[in-house]
């Protein structure tokens, strides 16, 4: 999960990085009382999970609280590519007299951690990382040993940083492994004319697979950015994602489930559909209440036409499966209402196939190839049923 800048800003203070005073307004009357209340010039930033909000225009220099909401009445609502601005981050304006670039991430070729630090950072860093390699210092980092203040004077070293950056170097490095993070990057950490070192923009992605010890983190979750139906999904545990077209899609085991994306795809496209709707990975345990909360959640998209389940009984049989789908539908009961193709194979099928024919569900079509269940679905829903 990636943070917004002034969630990050918040790590930080916690892990004692230091960072400029902010607050976040959702309105530019809010922006106002925010720049009066931090006291002197500010910085209008958007908060969205991009880059380059800078040169988008998305981050504004305002000397006076009525620069601050004309600011951020001109930021709130801006499209920045794709994402939409609904608040904004007001913070304190520093006199920066150098940008650095500074990150640690998990360097996943390699197998280890890296801090990569520059003398050159700010908005031109991609740039730069690219034209000239060498003013990238990169710097492994051992997980067991992790980074004292004599490894961050290797890394500031190593990139040519003054040596007030080690101590901030050591305090993100607390912030990278206490909150089981993926990537801790700040571009610009900045020297102030003044002398002092500020993060003053924080890039965090979190390890969702971490988020049992961090019950803290769902705070974090994000209401603005998700889709209400894949909210409903995360909420009961299940892997979706939603896609644009008209055919649902249910499988078992995310390999299966993008051929059958795939496969969907080429079906409806020869008759003028629009595709799959969604992507939904039941996983292994494809038990009556999980296939009945994923039926809810598919069929709950107002888009959909038809759905396709495509099962591959493995460790759960074709039998239990089969089951699930029949107990799914009583469950659901009026909520069902789309055609459904099932395409069961693997372990058991036949008894699986046995179950779904004697319950005879009038939603419920077999199919027996994939390929199959594919063009039936894509019929189904050119027909408008
Ligand atoms: N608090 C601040 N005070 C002064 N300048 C700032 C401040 N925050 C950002 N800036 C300037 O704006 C530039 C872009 O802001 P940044 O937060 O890095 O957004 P992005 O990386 O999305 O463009 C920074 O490189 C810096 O020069
Ligand atoms: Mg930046």
């Amino acid at each position: 999960m990636d943070l917004y800048e002034h969630e990050a800003r918040d790590l930080f203070a916690a892990h004692g990085v230091p960072v400029s005073a902010g607050l976040v307004a959702t309105t530019p009357e809010e922006a106002r009382a925010a720049a009066t209340a931090i006291g002197g010039a500010v910085v209008v930033k958007a908060q969205v999970k991009t880059g380059g909000r800078g040169k988008a225009g998305g981050v504004r220099f305002a000397p006076s609280p009525d620069d601050a909401a004309s600011a951020a009445d001109a930021v709130l609502g801006m499209d920045i590519k794709g994402h939409t601005v609904h608040k904004v981050l007001v913070t304190a304006a520093s006199e920066i007299a150098q940008e650095y670039y500074f990150s640690f991430l998990l360097d996943r070729a390699n197998r280890t951690f890296l801090a990569m630090a520059s003398v050159e950072g700010g908005v031109e860093i991609e740039e730069i990382a690219a034209s000239t390699p060498s003013a990238l210092a990169r710097v492994p980092v051992d997980a067991l040993a992790g980074v004292d203040l004599a490894k961050a004077h290797e890394i500031v070293a190593a990139a040519g940083l003054p040596v007030e950056v080690a101590p901030v170097v050591v305090a993100l490095w607390e912030v990278f492994v206490t909150e089981d993070a993926t990537l801790v990057e700040v571009n610009p950490l900045a020297r102030t004319k003044t002398g002092e070192v500020l993060a003053l923009d924080g890039k965090v992605t979190l390890d969702d697979n971490a988020a049992f010890r961090h019950p803290g983190h769902a705070a974090f979750a994000d209401d603005h950015a998700g889709d209400p139906l894949e909210r409903a999904a995360r909420e009961k545990g299940l892997n979706y994602v939603k896609l644009d077209g008209e055919i649902g899609v249910i499988g078992n085991g995310a390999g299966l489930v993008m051929s059958t994306l795939d496969v969907v795809a080429q079906a409806s496209t020869e008759l003028g559909g629009s595709g799959p709707a969604n992507f939904l990975d039941i996983g292994g345990g494809a038990s009556a209440q999980v296939m009945a909360d994923g039926l809810e959640v598919v069929l709950g998209d107002p888009g959909v036409r038809s759905v396709v389940v495509n099962v591959f009984g493995g460790i759960t049989a074709c039998d239990a499966v089969a089951d699930g789908i029949v107990r799914a539908l009583e469950i659901l009961g009026d909520q069902a209402r789309k055609p459904i193709v099932v395409r069961l194979d693997g372990n058991n099928v036949d008894e699986g196939r046995r179950i779904l024919k004697t319950a005879d569900h009038p939603l419920i079509t077999l199919a027996d190839t994939m390929d199959g269940a594919a063009h039936q679905a894509a019929s189904l829903a050119a027909q408008g049923v």
